[in-house]
């Protein structure tokens, strides 16, 4: 009989030790397999983890060059260029620091004029890199993973999707605070292609991830949370600080 494999639940004190072992742990994998292949995410959570990841390239820990990354998601209706866009953040917090060449990085074009022609080249490029080997992702406060949000359905492959309106008002930080400039639509990796990476880490970290992040770990698989659907792969890793499993009955920071 095969053996069932449950999440593995990483608790830190805090935000800053959390970002710091993911660090670690992503960087000792590019040691390992200098050509990784990195599913990367956005928003606030991961900014202390990008800041630590540099860091450690800087040192000389690890070297980046060799790596090629995916972006879970992306924008839709406007440019690579706009100050706003998740490629703009990633340059901003990653990729500038760690001198890592725009060929080796790829992203969801948010400015197409054929989104679905685009969300099949995204599919065929991951498949054309040997498929993602380590994929990194956040989650909303609704449970959302990239930009699949709960709803009746979830999508498999890559796609165009409507943002829910939580989804919405988190990111108007990135469009200083105008909630009304901020895209309605946007293109996101699917379950099916989060699913493939050959293993998952989910940093999740504050008091408004706490109820998700205990329902993700132990409450059944349903499309209204969409990061309940991580229980079905085998090789997922929960990075939390105390904040964020403040709802899982019994949990204590390890480390
Ligand atoms: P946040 O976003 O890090 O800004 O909370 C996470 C997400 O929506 O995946």
């Amino acid at each position: 009989m095969s053996e069932i494999v449950k999440a593995r639940l990483h608790v830190y004190p805090n935000g800053g030790a959390a970002a710091r072992a993911l660090a670690r742990h992503v960087a000792d994998a590019i040691r390992v397999k200098p050509d990784l292949v990195l599913g990367l995410p956005t928003g606030r959570t991961p900014v202390g983890f990008y800041h630590e990841l540099s860091a450690l390239a800087e040192r000389g820990y690890f070297e980046f060059r060799g790596v090629t990354t995916f972006n879970l998601d992306e924008f839709l209706g406007i440019p690579p260029s706009h100050p706003s866009s998740y490629r703009r953040f990633m340059e901003t917090h990653l990729f500038s620091r760690v001198g890592l060449p725009a060929s080796q990085t790829n992203f969801l074009a948010g400015d197409v004029t054929d989104p679905e022609a685009e969300c099949e080249r995204y599919e065929r490029a991951i498949a054309r890199a040997g498929g993602i080997d380590v994929q990194i992702l956040g989650i909303g406060t609704n449970g959302h993973i990239g930009f699949n949000e709960p709803g009746p359905i979830l999508q498999a492959r890559t796609h165009r999707v409507t943002m829910r309106p939580e989804t919405r008002r988190s990111n108007a930080a990135l469009f200083d605070g105008n909630l009304g400039a901020v895209p309605r639509e946007a293109l996101s990796m699917g379950m099916a292609t989060i699913l493939q990476a050959r293993s998952i880490v989910l940093l999740a970290t504050g008091q408004t991830k706490a109820s998700c992040v205990a329902r993700l770990l132990s409450g059944g698989i349903t499309t209204e949370l969409p990061a309940s659907f991580l229980q079905l792969h085998s090789a997922v890793d929960i990075v939390v600080d105390a904040a964020a499993a403040s709802a899982i009955p019994g949990a204590v920071s390890e480390h």
